[in-house]
């Protein structure tokens, strides 16, 4: 069936290396690992944490992080294998293009748009927060109609169009200077978030754990179409804390692990994908999930759950306990980490453009590369511009769980396709073996499942809405325009 042919690893390889679609080849592991680590640490720890633990999980919000760190962990296992199998740009859309077929493929290169152009608004918005709290520790302060989103106090967002389109110029530089920047800005943000571990363990209250699980108790908000699918589809009444809520928690904590899937996303920029991929993917996501938990227990010890802030809460716990300056360094540490997850989920989206336009799902125009600098410029402005307009106009709180919805999506899609891959090509190299085949890969499925359930009615069905779109988009233009169809067709007919 043509909607199931499917793109072999060796064609995949092969692409790669033709002229004027190739990228240059410059990572290495450690690159790769400080790459994740500069998408991964980002708007989830350094805002999500507060909101979350004020409004759904209490102290408890650590067991949500870890997990959320689980979900992910059982992901990355399936991850690694196929990015070190499959080392070519585009990620979870060229393996399921390998393995799955084309328009199983088609469908998660959509899903995977949406979810980094939307995470990239999601952080700028994030990032402007604290950008207009660190002027304001200087004395400047930035009005409120130009600092937020109709809906949320204001008109337009300008801080956060201003950063999109900054990033997005260094991108299309080249991936070199944007690593090298991504280097030094992750080195600060680490310390920062050690700083928020280290200094904030003076100042926790063993009163604050107390109780660690808050009892669960029904709320009338949570109802209609913002109920988890899980409580509609089984009748539970809406509950904030206890278990539910240490469940609902993970479904939005999710948010703070986004990231370790695009390293895979570099795949065809790594020097040695096999080994490296591996490493970078695994490396990140150990190293991330170690300080969250430390992070967030600490966080709640040092402020009662129910005062934590929702804008800033680790720089604000540090303001309850009578230290401002922490928090100023903090605001600092915030400002400048939430750059690279910025800088590097718009370069994962537009690799996926890039890989689609070469596959001619979309126009392969997109997917030039720049004859000076080496990058796929086209499709790099393209989305930032688009995501510069998200993040000036759009309030986002929900939207983070829509970037969530898409993101499991995808993971859930990744660990079918190990198994599907082991079946049909057993015998392609693998530098990294997923251990126990199938028991993860199915084990990494019902994680995903569990976690999509948990959130809201109208966040599944705007993921539809935009899956719906894709379906639409593939029929009218990648299903005849495909290159792979057009392999396939006699050569009278091209
Ligand atoms: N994981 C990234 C963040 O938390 C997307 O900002």
């Amino acid at each position: 069936m043509t909607l199931l042919r499917t793109k072999t690893v060796e064609q995949s390889i092969r692409d790669t290396e033709e002229p004027g679609h190739r990228l240059r080849r410059a990572l290495s592991a450690l690159d790769l690992t400080v790459f994740g680590v500069g998408v991964i640490i980002g708007t989830g720890i350094f805002v999500l944490t507060g909101q979350v633990a004020r409004d759904k999980a209490g102290p408890a919000v650590a067991l949500s992080f870890i997990l959320a760190a689980v979900v992910c962990g059982l992901a990355a296992l399936c991850y690694a294998e196929f990015a070190s199998t499959v080392p070519v740009a585009g990620s979870a859309y060229t393996f399921s293009y390998a393995t799955l077929g084309e328009f199983p493929a088609w469908i998660i290169g959509w899903d995977l748009i949406l979810e980094m152009g939307l995470a990239a608004a999601v952080v700028s918005v994030g990032w402007s927060g604290y950008f207009a709290a660190l002027l304001d520790d200087v004395g400047v302060t930035i009005p409120a109609s130009i600092a937020a989103p109709p809906g949320d106090g204001g008109t337009v967002n300008v801080p956060a169009i201003g950063l999109v389109l900054a990033v997005t110029a260094l991108l299309v530089l080249g991936i070199k200077i944007s690593s090298r920047v991504t280097a030094v800005v992750v080195a600060i943000k680490v310390s920062v978030v050690l700083l928020v571990i280290i200094a904030g363990l003076f100042y926790v209250k063993a009163d604050n754990y107390d109780p660690f699980i808050p009892p669960s108790k029904s709320t009338e908000e949570a109802g209609g179409l913002a109920a988890p699918l899980m409580q509609v589809l089984f009748g539970i009444t809406p509950a904030t804390y206890g278990w539910l809520g240490i469940f609902s928690a993970v479904a939005i904590v999710f948010f703070a692990y986004i990231g370790f899937d695009i390293v895979a996303t570099a795949a065809e920029e790594a020097r040695r994908p096999q080994r490296d991929l591996p490493i970078g993917l695994i490396g990140s996501l150990v190293i991330t999930a170690i300080l969250y938990a430390a992070v967030s227990i600490v966080v709640v010890g040092m402020q009662h759950y129910s005062e934590l802030s929702t804008e800033a809460p680790l720089a604000d716990a540090f303001k309850a306990n009578g230290h401002p300056a922490y928090a100023t360094i903090i605001d600092v540490g915030a400002v400048a980490g939430l750059i690279t997850v910025v800088m590097i989920l718009l370069l994962g989206m537009s690799r996926i453009l890039f890989a689609m336009g070469r596959d001619k799902l979309l126009p392969a125009w997109l997917s030039a590369v720049h004859p000076r600098f080496g990058t796929p410029y086209r499709s790099t402005i393209i989305m930032g511009v688009i995501a510069a307009v998200l993040a000036g106009f759009i309030p986002l709180a929900e939207l983070a769980e829509l970037v969530n919805i898409g993101t499991l999506f995808a993971f859930l899609v990744v660990s079918l396709a190990v198994v599907v891959l082991r079946r049909t090509r057993p015998e392609l190299p693998r530098a990294f073996r997923t251990p126990w085949v199938p028991v993860i890969p199915i084990l990494s499925v019902l994680a995903c499942l569990f976690v999509m359930i948990n959130l809201p009615v109208e966040t599944w069905l705007r993921f539809l809405a935009w899956l719906g779109i894709g379906i639409v988009i593939y029929a009218l233009y990648g299903y005849r325009k495909s290159r792979l169809q057009r392999s396939m067709e006699p050569a009278a007919k091209r």
